[in-house]
């Protein structure tokens, strides 16, 4: 399988916009994004999508899954700056129905915003709901984008390289292909220090400790290191999207770090998930 609900027109049922949930959402302290998240607030007057069209991410914590976005987005404008980056053309690999996008296309400061994703469905929500500025186009698990060289300022890839199994570096070449000179790749990580640091609190670990391979490692004993620089979990043999894939960032540095450059590593940014940002040269 090359992609993901294909088939038929899909039918949404949505919510409001993210200022209805507001109060009561206590999942998250969010006052520390300060005044820029109240303009986003009010700017964004367009609906949200329900939990089970958004990879599940919040529960029924409504506000917080668009506060998760903004947060998101912010870090990516930050990172722009610090890497000298005039964010003006920018792609969402694997955007599942715009977390993150929604905010980047209600930015006055960008022309042209992108968003894919094998599943179909998450397309077909972009597309009919979030402002035009908003592109979205399903791709398939080959690397291929239908975007033209040197293009871009920015691409991220939020919890999509974390269950790419196959074919990680083409899909980097090609992300660099679309990428300006000097562009950056946004990319998230399970890392080994994901690998020794989860537990029973993660959703992550929850369901990787019914996947027969991973018996051995159940034991947080059994996690110092990372056995192997590349560890792919896998679900189907039949379908996309359905493994789980720890690197080293030793095998980051050196495989990775060959295509583009590496500018910067963070370790559970902002919360699970380890970041690299690479820089097309
Ligand atoms: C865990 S979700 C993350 C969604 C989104 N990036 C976010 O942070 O809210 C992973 C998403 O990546 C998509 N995906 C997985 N493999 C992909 C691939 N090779 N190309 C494009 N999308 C992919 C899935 O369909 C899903 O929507």
């Amino acid at each position: 399988m090359v992609s993901l609900h294909s088939r038929g027109l899909a039918q949404f049922e949505v919510l409001e916009p993210a200022g209805h949930y507001r109060d009561g959402d206590t999942h998250t302290d969010w006052s520390s994004e300060g005044p820029g998240l109240e303009a986003a607030l009010e700017r964004d007057t367009y609906p949200l999508p329900r939990t089970e069209d958004r990879e599940g991410y919040y529960g029924g914590w409504h506000f917080s899954y668009w506060a998760s976005g903004y947060r998101d987005a912010r870090l990516l404008r930050e990172a722009c700056e610090r890497l000298g980056v005039d964010l003006r053309g920018y792609l969402d690999l694997g955007c599942a129905s715009g977390r993150v996008l929604r905010h980047l296309a209600l930015d006055g400061d960008l022309s042209e915003v992108y968003g894919c994703d094998l599943n179909r469905r998450h397309v077909d929500w972009i597309n009919r709901y979030l402002p035009a500025k908003a592109v979205a186009f399903q791709n398939h698990s080959i690397p291929s984008l239908p975007l033209p060289d040197n293009s871009l300022d920015a691409v991220s890839a939020y919890s999509v390289f974390t269950h790419i199994e196959a074919f990680e570096t083409a899909w980097l070449m090609e992300l660099r292909r679309v990428l300006k000179p000097g562009g950056i790749a946004w990319i998230t990580l399970h890392s080994e220090r994901t690998w020794a640091e989860m537990n029973d609190n993660w959703g992550l670990y929850k369901r990787l400790k019914h996947q027969p391979d991973f018996a051995p490692y159940v034991a947080h004993e059994s996690r110092a290191e990372l056995p192997e620089e590349r560890m792919v979990f896998r679900w189907y043999a039949d379908r996309s999207y359905s493994s789980k894939v720890f690197y080293h960032q030793d095998y980051v540095r050196r495989v990775w770090g060959r295509i583009m450059e590496i500018r910067e590593e963070h370790h559970r940014l902002p919360k699970k998930q380890d970041v690299v940002i690479l820089q097309k040269t």
